[in-house]
């Protein structure tokens, strides 16, 4: 089983660039929303990202880790010739390995086929950049994967808010990144995800708040509760879930992590996994909610944004098509007229008006089963 984004949302996107590739349209590529984690420094923003992407290499731990933007770009690259076994489930495999990479912007044509090389260099240019002494800086890191098992996305891994400066930080550090949080936050085409650990107090919650600013709404912000395991014995998040502490239209979703001795101990994502899916199975707080918990849902959830999306795109999909079509009618027309015949391009419109009506019934059925507000 795979936490990440759905294959059924990436075959849709993949058939989409498939038609626009066919029609030569100008837009080769959906555009996706991209993805952003907001909250307070080690609240579990960089392990929540991973475990979405199913892999391990973003350097994670206690303190400033994160200290420059990572601007993750996941690239779908189908493999051709030999099809892959279902999803995430070749990883660990030899086999898997080649056709899934890594690639920096700032070092062109070196491929990363280990992720542990991956973490490795963003650690390594990081404080290139920025130092070792907990200095931060906004130029982002630019790091593409390539796999035929990822949605093509961008997620952005960013520092958390902190308020007083340490090591070689400047005075003005929480405005500096506050700053550099909002550049990437106010995009109206991201998704935030307010990343608080359950054992702080959600109404002191950084990440919420500076949300609220920019998408007052809630219309992009996803609360993710974080450390759930390390709650004092007897509190839950119950109430928090049922939005009667700080609503937010789309909701909640708690996750278990791996706390620092796993990392110390390379305790792998699918251990890691397995651990939080038992964890809110047996709680008695959450075993009758167990869907609603951990990071499959909160993928799910993502998956379901993202169809919302794609679906309120293809009207203009199908507008774009249509006048193609008119296009190229009017072009044979003008070359004699032979095969000028208007029955044919009926027959074709048919075809896309079909098409996206096959779409629409695929995304609604992987979004019917959530509930915006669960
Ligand atoms: P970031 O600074 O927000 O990116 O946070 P990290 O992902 O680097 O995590 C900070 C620390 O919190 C690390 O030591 C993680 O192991 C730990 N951590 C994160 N999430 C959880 C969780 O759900 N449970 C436990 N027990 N520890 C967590
Ligand atoms: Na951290
Ligand atoms: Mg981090």
């Amino acid at each position: 089983a795979t936490a990440g984004l759905g294959s059924e949302i990436v075959s849709v996107v993949n058939k989409l660039q498939d038609v626009f590739t066919a029609v030569g349209s100008s837009a080769s590529q959906i555009d996706l929303p991209q993805i952003c984690v907001l909250g307070s420094q080690s609240s579990g923003k960089s392990s929540v990202l991973e475990n979405i992407v199913g892999r391990d290499f973003l350097p994670r731990g206690t303190g400033i880790v994160t200290r420059r933007p990572l601007v993750l770009q996941l690239i779908n690259r189908p493999v051709p010739s030999s099809p892959q076994p279902n999803g995430n489930a070749v990883y660990g495999d030899k086999h898997a390995n080649e056709n899934e990479w890594g690639e920096f912007l700032h070092l062109p044509g070196q491929k990363f086929y280990d992720f542990n090389k991956i973490r490795e260099e963003i650690v390594r240019d990081t404080e290139a950049k920025t130092g070792r002494n907990a200095g931060i800086s906004p130029l982002p890191i630019n790091l593409r994967i390539y796999s035929p098992n990822v949605l093509t996305l961008t997620l952005v891994d960013l520092p958390g808010l902190t308020k007083v400066p340490v090591g070689d930080q400047p005075k003005d550090i929480e405005k500096q990144i506050r700053d550099m949080l909002l550049k990437f936050i106010t995009k109206p085409a991201c998704i935030i995800l307010a990343v608080t650990a359950a054992n702080t107090d959600l109404a002191n919650s950084d990440g919420l708040k500076l949300a609220r600013e920019v998408d007052p709404e809630g219309q992009r912000t996803i609360g993710v509760l974080t450390k759930v395991d390390l709650m004092d014995a007897g509190t839950d998040v119950v109430d928090i879930l049922a939005g009667r502490i700080i609503p937010l239209r789309l909701g909640y979703v708690p996750v278990v992590n791996r706390g620092q001795r796993d990392i110390e101990a390379n305790k792998p994502i699918s251990a890691a996994l397995e651990f939080e899916r038992e964890y809110f199975e047996n709680h008695p707080s959450y075993k009758s909610k167990a869907q609603y918990c951990g990071t499959p849902f909160l993928a799910r959830k993502l998956n379901m944004i993202l169809m919302h999306h794609i679906r309120a795109t293809l009207p203009d999909i199908k507008a774009r098509i249509t006048q193609q079509l008119q296009k190229f009618n009017t072009e044979l027309q003008s070359l004699g007229g032979a095969l000028g015949d208007t029955s044919s391009s009926s027959v074709v419109l048919s075809v896309i008006t079909d098409f996206c009506s096959e779409f629409r019934t695929t995304i609604d059925g992987n979004t019917n089963d959530l509930s915006l507000n669960e």
